[in-house]
């Protein structure tokens, strides 16, 4: 697919790698609709920017945790653009507990946002999408899903469960000329909660020794809006982090 003159409904795309991504497909052409949850202001500068890219956007919040919220998320995108050929599942959770500390609530909230979220918003997206007319979805994901540590527990589960939803997607929409793919980041952003310096050193562990960055997950992204006859691949960004 060609992301040009095509509409991307992007979550959480205010700020950080959901931004990077919208930005450069603005740059390809492409117009967006900014989903945001509680970044007002920067939805606001994301939407300036884009737009100075020569595409059109739009931008609106809707709370991911709340399955009324995000049913309303696709029809209101559809009528503020019109169209929607693309979906990029971003937002996402990322609460600090390990295996012991878990606790169901932090776990259904983990599932919600993470996992039946992007779920419904690809059910609808898919739904909408006319006869024939060809669609992408990409999920995020995180190398943790494919290679389990004990931190971040109900996120790393939700993760392991998208992971699985991206393939069994990829089946049931293929006929359809709607491809389902994933990125799995490894280390690109440091979490807004934890210490620079700890990320800084997560370089050591890295075979690439370095961290990454958004630019390195719009390659992966451009190439899967790209590529018709791939579906349910997942790539992983991480500098090789995967394979140590
Ligand atoms: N950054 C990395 O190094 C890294 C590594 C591995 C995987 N990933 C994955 O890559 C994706 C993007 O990463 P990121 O670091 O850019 O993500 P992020 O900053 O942690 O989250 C992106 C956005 O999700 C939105 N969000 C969270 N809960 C929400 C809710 N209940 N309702 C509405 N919006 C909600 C927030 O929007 P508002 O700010 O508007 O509230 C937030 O800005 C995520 O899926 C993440 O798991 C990232």
């Amino acid at each position: 697919m060609n992301p040009k003159h095509k509409t991307a409904l992007i979550t959480g795309s205010a700020k950080r790698v959901g931004k990077t991504l919208a930005l450069a497909l603005a740059e390809d052409g492409c117009n967006i609709v900014v989903h945001y949850g509680r970044s007002a202001a920067a939805a606001r500068e994301t939407v300036r920017e884009i737009e100075a890219r020569g595409v059109s956007a739009w931008a609106f919040a809707a709370d991911l945790s709340d399955e009324a919220a995000v049913a309303g998320i696709v029809p209101r995108a559809l009528k503020l653009a019109g169209r929607l050929d693309i979906l990029i599942n971003s937002a996402s959770i990322f609460p600090p507990e390990d295996f012991l500390s878990a606790d169901p609530k932090t776990w259904d909230t983990a599932m919600m946002v993470n996992l039946k979220t992007p779920f419904l918003l690809s059910q609808a997206f898919a739904r909408a999408l006319p006869d024939g007319t060809p669609g992408k979805i990409i999920n995020l994901l995180d190398v943790v899903a494919m290679r389990p540590q004990n931190h971040h527990f109900s996120y790393t589960i939700s993760k392991t469960g998208l992971a699985g939803l991206t393939q069994a997607m990829a089946v049931a929409l293929a006929a359809r000329n709607v491809q389902v793919n994933g990125i799995a980041l490894g280390a690109i952003l440091p979490n807004v909660n934890d210490d620079p310096a700890l990320f800084t050193r997560l370089a050591e562990k890295i075979p690439a020794r370095r961290t990454g960055s958004p630019a390195d997950v719009v390659q992966a992204m451009r190439y899967l809006l790209a590529a018709d006859f791939v579906t349910g691949e997942i790539i992983r960004v991480d500098g090789g982090r995967h394979l140590v």
